[in-house]
């Protein structure tokens, strides 16, 4: 069984058909750059162009960087305020011919992350029932978060707009805060760890899942986060987890391909 995931970023729309057994995609994906200055219409037709590439006629998911609620978009940090109460799901379903999910890309990254990467792996090798939240944090362009009670999404909880220093969090420990500022790992790294402090002293969680591309890169950063006691994983697929998210939640009263 497989359905078609497509992630929007503020740089890219990447996105393939997923094979829901095994959460991995299934082909190679394709990536477009993200219209400037990325107006809903724009940023629909261009994920229709992700998915026909694929001459796709199945199920889609669409993950949004943004918060969304029965698939109206209800922030827009790095899109075009044009999406902001929005009825994304209509418009997707409009550009595509068929129903179509959309949902917060973190969430969708969360997801994939629980039910195939990191967070599976985590609960497989010690159950620890009483242990706090597990929260999955997409580090990119953002900072986006999936927060998990045994297992349960809390959606939409948009982590990285929490205050840290007087500042937005993502403004701070995004990777792309790391690029903009030309930051070295270690100065970078106290950032996060500053972060996830604050993290870990509202929430107490159980365990920290650390996701985005920049995760490829987790062994520079991991050993800088010292002072965190909660145990901090790299997120297992990566760049894909809101691909492999959004198809997971696609609509199946599809035909299939
Ligand atoms: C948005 C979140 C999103 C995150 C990652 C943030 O700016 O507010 O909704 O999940 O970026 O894309």
């Amino acid at each position: 069984m497989q359905a078609f995931g497509v992630d929007i970023g503020g740089t890219g729309i990447k996105g393939a058909p997923v094979g829901l057994e095994a959460g991995r995609l299934a082909l190679s994906r394709y990536e477009v750059a993200t219209p400037h200055p990325g107006k809903p219409e724009d940023v629909a037709d261009a994920v229709r162009g992700v998915v026909d590439h694929f001459r796709w006629r199945g199920p889609v998911g669409v993950a949004f960087p943004g918060v969304v609620v029965h698939g109206i978009t209800q922030s827009a940090a790095n899109m075009h305020p044009g999406w902001i109460g929005r009825d994304a799901a209509s418009l997707m379903a409009e550009h595509l011919g068929r129903p179509v999910v959309v949902m917060n890309d973190a969430d969708a990254a969360g997801i994939a992350e629980m039910a195939h990467g990191a967070g599976r792996r985590w609960a497989e090798a010690a159950p620890r029932p009483e242990s706090g939240p597990t929260i999955v944090l997409t580090l990119g362009t953002g900072i986006g978060s999936a927060v998990f009670v045994d297992g349960v999404l809390m959606p939409n909880t948009e982590l990285g707009h929490l205050e840290l220093d007087g500042h937005d969090a993502e403004t701070q420990a995004s990777a792309r805060a790391r690029k903009a500022e030309g930051l070295g790992w270690a100065v970078w790294g106290r950032r996060l760890e500053r972060y996830l402090a604050h993290l870990e002293m509202l929430f107490c969680p159980g365990l920290f899942v650390l996701g985005g591309g920049i995760s490829r890169e987790a062994d520079r950063f991991l050993p800088l986060l010292r002072s965190i006691r909660t145990p901090v994983v790299p997120a297992e697929l990566h760049n894909d987890a809101g691909i492999v998210g959004a198809a997971m939640a696609a609509p199946r009263s599809q035909d299939r391909p």
